[in-house]
């Protein structure tokens, strides 16, 4: 298993799911380290990048040692979109480049829904076409497209949505298996993503509902895809992505021990503390670290101690009374 995604390849096609709120950079580099072969930022506004909002720059803003990293822009008008890959191409002291553009038509919230963005765009099969072409037009970096397979159970159109996709240049196709209406929680129709799969010559990405090794096994079998993406199922455990590899590759894969695991949780709450400022670092970091521990002996309690710590110090004695339990 290997896919190119124009100048992209990737040995197995282990990518991170963008996750607002939680695909940070600490974040991305956790997973990185742990076999993300790409990663994805989280969504960005490109109406706010048109208004040059600072915070929005943040999102889109890469580090050099994240070459990996796509950049997910939401929106839905072609020019505003095309002039927020152009903004965010643009050199900027200390950044790089994004290595692609990844265009949100997948979001259910309904902040986003309602201006005709995210999912909303699986219901508008011209609009999608002219996005799609619009962004080709704009760059030759790698552009892929994140959908869902419709807007509800009796509008599902996963396959026409990628067909003009693909016909509008589009390098590769993430499908969600769910619809707009089932938000996150139903079981993923595995054979939604299969039929995009048969239906077009570009990569097709599989995602939704893996959360172990079998997950990831069943999504690549069963729809022949050329990718997957994680995202919830690396939520506390990024090791995910190794013990993936390990499977594809016939490997034995032994979790490392929970101190291990915590090492290296603080060190990515570091990062968002050294990225954010202690505050909003600490306070974003209570949930992960929540995640890092979850379903290990003593988690409920020292979980109840994570939500009220304002400080880095309070969250190593958190940790470190948690390994030397
Ligand atoms: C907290 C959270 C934030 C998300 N943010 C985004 C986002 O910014 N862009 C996007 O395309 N999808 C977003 N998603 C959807 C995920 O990328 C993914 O498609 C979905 O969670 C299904 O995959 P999973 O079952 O592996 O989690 C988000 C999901 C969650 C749980």
């Amino acid at each position: 298993m290997s896919v190119s995604i124009r100048t992209v390849n990737l040995k197995h096609g282990l990518i991170l799911a963008p996750m607002a709120g939680v695909t940070d950079r600490a974040y991305r580099n956790i997973c990185r380290r742990h076999g993300a072969e790409l990663v994805v930022t989280e969504m960005v506004s490109a109406k706010a990048l048109h208004y040059n909002d600072a915070s929005s720059f943040e999102l889109a803003s890469l580090h050099p040692n994240e070459e990996n990293s796509f950049v997910q822009l939401f929106g839905h008008e072609p020019e505003i979109l095309s002039e927020a890959v152009l903004k965010i191409c643009k050199d900027r002291e200390g950044t790089i480049q994004p290595l692609g553009i990844d265009v949100n038509m997948g979001c259910p919230m309904k902040k986003i829904v309602n201006n005709g963005e995210g999912s909303a765009l699986l219901k508008d099969h011209k609009l999608v076409g002219h996005i799609v072409r619009k962004l080709r037009d704009t760059t030759e970096l790698p552009l892929t497209v994140k959908i869902r397979i419709g807007w509800d159970s009796s509008s599902i159109n996963a396959v026409e949505v990628a067909r003009i996709a693909a016909e509008n240049g589009a390098d590769a196709i993430t499908v969600h298996g769910r619809t707009r209406e089932q938000m996150y929680c139903t079981e993923v129709n595995i054979d939604a993503i299969a039929a995009v799969k048969e239906a077009v010559d570009i990569p097709v990405i599989g995602n939704g509902g893996i959360f172990t090794a079998d997950d990831a096994m069943i999504m690549f079998d069963r729809t022949k895809c050329d990718g997957i993406m994680l995202g919830r199922g690396t939520m506390g455990n990024p090791w995910l992505f190794e013990e993936i590899s390990a499977r594809i590759e016939g490997k034995q894969y032994v979790l490392p021990d929970i101190d291990v695991r915590l090492n290296e949780a603080m060190t990515q709450v570091e990062e968002m503390v050294s990225d954010k400022g202690e505050h909003t670092g600490v306070l974003e970091a209570r949930r992960h670290l929540s995640y890092y521990i979850k379903n290990t002996k003593g988690a409920s309690s020292a979980r109840h101690r994570l939500n009220f710590a304002n400080s880095l110090e309070e969250l190593y004695c958190i940790g470190n009374e948690f390994i030397n339990r």
